[in-house]
């Protein structure tokens, strides 16, 4: 178990996880829970307990968002496996969740381990029928997603990732018509290139993350389904969309130095044009649900 210090840039508030959890859950494709729960139910065996039967893994836990989302609508006992490199946030989980039940009232057993997704993920998905995460690929790097893809081959278990942005930022008018002029599209080419900056263990995927998810579950025989889960923040998501455009400008200046007339007066029209409710911003997420092939199990629980 790795107890090294988590990089600065891979380092969350619970007060900005706290602000986008409303505008997640909205965002999120109800189908592909449904679908993960058909999947569980399918290929949870009875005869075992509970820890052995349905371990559901949830990797960059944060402060349990995705446990607040997933539990309530998954059948049955469920005993989830908390995994984060933040100690405070896996306690605020552990606090803000101890009372979940399961879509049909089931008891959720929460379980927390403090590691980094860099190290060895064998022990850590030992057991688990269904390994999730949300808002997490973006930050790590093509070597950690290669390395989860194979243990998640190995322990034959489905994966159900949510919320891993793919790159799509725009502002629309009040007609619909995306804003796209020059400003817009050298500000977003440049957050692009920000959001691949090393997080401690390499260049980071970015808005690559969805692609390379996809190709490597695929690639190992894992059937996928995918859908957008874009956030659309508008009047009634004013807080979280300041928020994220503050975040935004600090990232802009750290990548445009020179620029930070530019950066700003950029942020300021925009910002205004959000506050006076001239524009609404989409921010565009993918989630993917992937399951294996009967012979994967197979291989993989033999
Ligand atoms: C954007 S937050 C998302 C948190 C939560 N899943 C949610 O949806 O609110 C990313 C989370 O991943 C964790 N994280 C990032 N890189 C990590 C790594 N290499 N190992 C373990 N945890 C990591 C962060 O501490 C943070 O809690």
């Amino acid at each position: 178990m790795s107890r090294r210090t988590p990089n600065a840039n891979a380092l969350f508030s619970e007060q900005w996880l706290t602000l986008r959890e409303p505008a997640d859950h909205l965002a999120r494709d109800a189908q592909l829970t449904h679908a993960a729960d058909s999947w569980l139910t399918r290929h949870a065996d009875p005869s075992r307990p509970l820890e052995a039967r349905r371990t559901i893994v949830d990797l960059g836990c944060g402060s349990g968002s995705n446990l607040r989302y997933l539990a309530p609508r998954l059948h049955g006992a469920q005993h989830w496996r908390l995994v984060d490199h933040d100690e405070e946030l896996l306690a605020s989980a552990r606090l803000r969740c101890q009372y979940l039940v399961s879509a049909d009232a089931q008891p959720i057993h929460l379980e927390s381990v403090n590691l980094s997704l860099a190290d060895t993920l064998e022990e850590t998905l030992q057991g688990a029928y269904l390994v999730t995460a949300s808002a997490l690929f973006d930050l790590l790097t093509a070597d950690d997603i290669g390395a989860l893809a194979d243990a998640c081959q190995r322990s034959g278990c489905a994966v159900l990732f949510a919320l891993s942005i793919d790159g799509l930022i725009r502002f629309h008018d009040a007609s619909g018509s995306a804003l796209y002029g020059d400003d817009d599209r050298f500000m977003l080419a440049a957050l692009q290139a920000h959001q691949h900056r090393d997080k401690g263990d390499g260049p980071a995927m970015g808005s690559e993350a969805p692609r390379r998810l996809r190709e490597s579950f695929r690639h190992r025989g894992y059937h996928i389904r995918e859908a957008a889960s874009p956030w659309q923040l508008g009047p009634e998501s004013l807080p979280l969309a300041e928020a994220l455009m503050a975040g935004w400008r600090e990232a802009l200046h750290q990548q445009l130095p020179q620029q930070r007339d530019r950066v700003d007066q950029w942020h300021a029209r925009r910002l205004d044009d959000l506050l006076r409710e001239r524009v609404t911003l989409t921010v565009g997420h993918r989630d993917l649900l992937a399951t294996p092939s009967d012979r994967t199990r197979s291989g993989a629980r033999a």
